[in-house]
């Protein structure tokens, strides 16, 4: 089965519009010149995201905000709506990032309308979830995960698949230098692949790409991509540097 493959950087609360601009400008000349087996996407700060996508209009390179609110509009200080993204030329965004449940208390619940909202307004989600260490080291973590897909994700109709894109983080992996073996994504990604099928059939499990994400670098990108059911990876840390960046695209020629 051909699936999409997909490496995303999630820049997070990393580099000014000059910054983004000058790493941009650097993967562009690289990506735009060659054919990678691999869609590439970066993800900037809201305030930076209209300036990236006007570089890029000319590039293969996709364009994602981090976050967005669940509301249409209205009395919100401070959040930004899918149709604020969508009016800029954003076509994805990332939802349920580990930092966001964690640091902003984002539940299943407030997860799932946010990805209702970002599909209403025809944006491709990247819906991210993974275990903390504990939940791993008590043997829980193929229940946590589940659990957090079902409530995100499964009061969706299966059409709606063909704009989810899931990224399996572990939480104790993510930013921490500590990667999760091949072997280890590998038999997590076929278990939510499983969990998909159950629900939805084969036909959307499939063709549905499961991202990595939690420690990517240039020296273990191309093993945990070799694997069958890895589809890429969210990288945080490593897509702050084209060349760190390119050497985890480079898996994908
Ligand atoms: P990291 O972050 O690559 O720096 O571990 C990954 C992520 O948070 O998406």
């Amino acid at each position: 089965m051909m699936r999409r493959k997909i490496v995303a950087g999630n820049w997070k609360m990393n580099n000014d519009i000059n910054q983004g601009l000058e790493l941009v400008k650097g993967l562009a000349k690289e990506i735009d010149a060659k054919n990678y087996n691999a869609e590439v996407v970066v993800s900037p700060s809201f305030v930076n995201l209209a300036g990236v996508v006007s570089e890029l209009k000319d590039s293969k390179i996709g364009v994602a905000a981090q976050n967005m609110n669940e509301n249409v509009s209205g009395a919100f200080t401070g959040e930004v709506s899918g149709s604020m993204l969508t009016a800029i030329g954003i076509e994805k965004v990332i939802i349920g990032h580990s930092e966001r449940r964690a640091i902003y208390g984002e539940t299943d619940a407030l997860l799932a309308a946010k990805t209702d909202a970002a599909l209403a307004n025809n944006l491709e989600v990247i819906f991210c979830f993974g275990e903390l260490l504990e939940e791993r080291k008590s043997g829980n973590h193929f229940d946590v995960v589940t659990s957090q897909i079902e409530k995100g994700l499964f009061h969706l109709e299966a059409s709606a698949f063909d704009k989810i894109v899931l990224a399996y983080e572990p939480v104790w992996a993510i930013g921490t230098g500590e990667t999760a073996s091949p072997e280890q994504a590998q038999e997590m990604h076929a278990h939510i692949r499983k969990v998909v099928d159950a629900k939805y059939g084969a036909a959307v499990a499939d063709k549905l790409p499961i991202l990595y994400g939690g420690s990517v670098k240039p020296s273990n990108a191309k093993e945990i991509f070799s694997k069958e059911d890895v589809d890429g990876g969210l990288i945080g840390g490593a897509a702050l540097k084209v060349e760190d960046f390119m050497g985890i695209i480079s898996a994908f020629e």
